[in-house]
């Protein structure tokens, strides 16, 4: 079994905690997080293992009647992976104590590339994670547009995209966040730091990305519109290659599918935990080539898609499993899709 901590019990590292624990050949050793909240009672609640992050952690922890593991240095003592979950750059002071610990670490897309070795998302590169110590799985935006660019580029060879993300304000658990009645750009500059994000995965793509944020917490929307090297691509090809390409979605009109709020109404009938929607979803109705150039629009679940590829990195940075056989048991565990 290998032996995972998560560190950091957010938006992320709850999502990612519960899906380690489903995982066959995984045990999932504790969490650790600063304060006895709300979230730490569900962790106790779950049979989870609390650490704090400090000293002073723990005492907060005790005496608010929980009962704990010790320090996030005893929870790096007892595991083979930690997967950072902490808030953006956070992850960044936890280095040394990971290095010290000697453990393989999965940090997250809010730290830079330059954190890690590679930068991951599991159909694109998870070889290139083999054996290595450090190891990213990137951002929600950067994972939903790799997973596709990576299939079309398979399929018909990209010569370039063009990506417009409406992005949602905030999470759900953030009532403090805005914009309320605005949209603000974000950044005012082009292009954003999307389209780089993206090439730290795909170095080869030709890619350019403007984005701003919206007044909604459930989903990012992104507006794409990709120049093909293969000749004679029509709308039919491509349905086929998307549906056929590792999880990625197709959702339709037809189906009364016609907003955000409908895709996350659907993947609350999925069943899964929290409703969660780990593929992008994008519209087949939407998908139009025109002169070789291919449009279509994709929204993204951004609090769960990353969950299938931390838990592929896992196994990548120890050499576990091949990336076939890896994404195979990560997607029964989640009973994904695709
Ligand atoms: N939210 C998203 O949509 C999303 C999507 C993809 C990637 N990401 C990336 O994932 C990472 C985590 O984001 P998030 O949204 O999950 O953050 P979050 O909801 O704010 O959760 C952060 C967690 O880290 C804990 N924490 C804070 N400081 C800590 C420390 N020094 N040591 C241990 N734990 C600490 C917090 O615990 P306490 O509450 O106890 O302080 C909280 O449980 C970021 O890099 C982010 O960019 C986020």
């Amino acid at each position: 079994m290998i032996r995972v901590g998560v560190n950091g019990f957010g938006v992320i590292g709850r999502r990612v905690a519960d899906a380690v624990a489903k995982q066959p050949d995984m045990k999932l050793v504790g969490i650790a997080k600063t304060r006895p909240d709300y979230k730490a009672q569900i962790a106790a609640q779950k049979g989870y293992t609390i650490f704090g992050s400090d000293d002073e952690a723990v005492k907060g922890f005790k005496t608010a009647g929980y009962s704990v593991g010790g320090t996030v240095k005893d929870l790096l003592a007892q595991v083979d992976v930690v997967v950072d979950a902490c808030p953006e750059d956070v992850g960044k002071e936890n280095k040394e104590l990971y290095r010290k610990a000697g453990v393989k670490v999965i940090f997250q897309g809010g730290e830079d590339h330059e954190i890690a070795q590679v930068s991951f998302v599991a159909q694109c590169n998870y070889d290139l994670a083999k054996g290595k110590q450090f190891v990213r799985a990137v951002s929600c935006n950067t994972t939903g547009l790799s997973r596709t660019l990576h299939t079309l580029d398979q399929a018909f060879q990209i010569k370039r995209a063009r990506v417009v993300i409406a992005r949602r304000a905030s999470d759900p658990d953030e009532p403090t966040k805005g914009p309320i009645d605005s949209v603000n750009l974000d950044p005012v500059t082009v292009p954003s730091h999307h389209g780089p994000d993206v090439q730290t995965v795909l170095p080869n793509i030709d890619i350019i990305t403007m984005a701003y944020k919206i007044p909604t917490t459930h989903m990012h929307l992104h507006s794409l519109i990709c120049t093909l090297k293969q000749n004679g691509v029509n709308e039919e090809r491509v349905i086929n290659a998307l549906s056929e390409g590792p999880r990625i979605l197709l959702v339709s009109q037809k189906q009364g599918i016609k907003a955000t709020a409908h895709v996350m109404d659907y993947a609350r009938e999925l069943g899964r935990n929290r409703g969660d929607l780990y593929e992008p979803a994008i519209w087949k109705e939407s998908i139009k080539v025109v002169d070789g150039e291919l449009y279509f629009f994709m929204a993204v679940h951004q609090e769960s898609i990353v969950v299938p590829e931390n838990i592929d990195a896992i196994r990548a940075v120890l050499g576990a499993t091949s990336k076939t056989e890896s994404m195979a048991i990560t997607d029964r565990s989640l009973a994904m899709l695709t």
